[in-house]
């Protein structure tokens, strides 16, 4: 099978719960989900069942809805979708981003669209930009409402609130989607209370949180199992030495953690494109020249590490002091990374301690060489 969850074959499901969907009126809208947990592909989980229904729900009530047209004037009312959209948070690893694409796919709206948050407020800077250049008179308001057209439903996942400026946006963009009738589903691993936590300016954002409360149904997918931990123990994660081998290990890692090809992920950060080559659902794939031939610092890496659960970086080469600028910028991603607890997968012509030995900065790449131990450890894989 290699549907959304081929690799869970592996997992052994010992007395597996008796499970079956019911609905009274209604086929489950998510029945690929409810099938793949009959089938056992996917492990028995109350805490996504639980979930899944709630989305069936919501699937079934936008049958027929589409968000209305913009009306201009004094008195407009303001449109009530036929159900709340819905405010998944959870852990990471609980299958979030999966339930969603599955709801995504099974919802009966023709204008729908799932986008990483970070891709959508990267989309929205750039048409801001745009709408700026024709007129400074609200111009946030009037570019929501461009991203409110021919749309109903709006999934984004992994909403995060990181810096003051996306703070301060939010709020406007959301109320004008709500305003529009638009249906949102968004997932986060913090609950609204706990968004933007500590941030500069925090009681400007506070309105925000009571919009997603009031207009969204906050539910947590609190399940004990991290599905993506699991798979990891499971993988080798340092490959070495480079072949047919090791490349094919790293495409069956990627396979595993995300059953997709995935895509291009690119981070607008102070004016560049930084473009992660693969990307989906929190995982990344890249080779060490994409990463560390580029020239790249540290606030690049933090962004890259920022939207990252595992890192599956391809090719590292044996470093020489002609290199050693490349050595540097991969001492900074390693950094980066094990301070985001950003699990790494890695093939490389050498073990870590052999891979940058003489040059400028060999004497401080130890350090990075037994982080890159340290990473391959279960105990690190497995801590928080
Ligand atoms: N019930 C399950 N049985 C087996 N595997 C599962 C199950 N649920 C999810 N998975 C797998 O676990 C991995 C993680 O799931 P997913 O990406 O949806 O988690 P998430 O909650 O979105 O995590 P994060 O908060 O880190 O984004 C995926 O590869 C997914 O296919
Ligand atoms: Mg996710």
């Amino acid at each position: 099978m290699t549907g959304v969850c081929g690799h869970v074959k592996q997992i052994a499901v010992n007395n597996p719960i008796p499970y079956r969907y019911e609905t009274p009126n209604q086929e489950p809208r998510l029945r690929h989900y409810h099938h793949l947990v009959e089938t056992g592909e996917l492990h028995p989980d109350a805490a996504q069942r639980a979930v899944a229904e709630r989305l069936d729900d919501l699937a079934g009530a936008l049958e027929g809805y589409v968000a209305p047209e913009r009306r201009r004037g004094l008195f407009k009312r303001k449109p009530q979708p036929p159900a709340k959209g819905l405010y998944i948070w959870g852990d990471v690893g609980r299958g979030k981003s999966m339930l969603m694409d599955m709801f995504v796919t099974a919802a009966p709206v023709a204008a729908k669209r799932r986008m990483h948050f970070h891709a959508f407020m990267r989309d929205f800077h750039a048409a801001l930009h745009e709408q700026r250049k024709k007129t400074e008179k609200d111009a946030v308001i009037e570019v929501a409402h461009a991203f409110a057209d021919d749309l109903t439903l709006l999934c984004l996942d992994e909403l995060q609130i990181l810096d003051i400026t996306d703070a301060m946006l939010v709020g406007r963009i959301f109320d004008t989607l709500f305003s529009r009738g638009v249906v949102v589903v968004a997932t986060s691993n913090r609950h609204p209370d706990d968004l933007y936590k500590d941030g500069l300016n925090r009681h400007l954002f506070v309105p925000f949180i009571e919009t997603i409360k009031s207009e969204l149904e906050v539910i947590e997918l609190g399940g004990e199992d991290d599905y993506r931990l699991r798979e990891l123990e499971r993988l080798e994660v340092y490959h070495s030495p480079l072949g047919p081998d090791a490349t094919a290990a790293m495409d069956r890692a990627w396979d595993s953690l995300t059953d997709t090809p995935g895509e291009p992920f690119t981070i607008t950060h102070t004016g560049r494109d930084l473009v992660i080559p693969r990307f989906a659902n929190g995982v990344g794939r890249g080779a060490f020249k994409e990463f560390c031939e580029a020239p790249l610092g540290p606030n690049d890496y933090l962004q890259i590490a920022g939207v990252l659960k595992v890192l599956i970086l391809d090719d590292i080469p044996r470093l020489s002091r002609a290199k050693n600028n490349e050595a540097k910028r991969f001492v900074t991603l390693i950094d980066a990374l094990y301070d985001n607890h950003v699990r790494l997968i890695a093939s490389a012509a050498e073990p870590p301690a052999q891979l940058y030995e003489d040059g400028p900065g060999a004497f401080e790449f130890r350090r990075t060489a037994s982080r890159l131990e340290e990473m391959q450890t279960a105990d690190w894989v497995k801590s928080e």
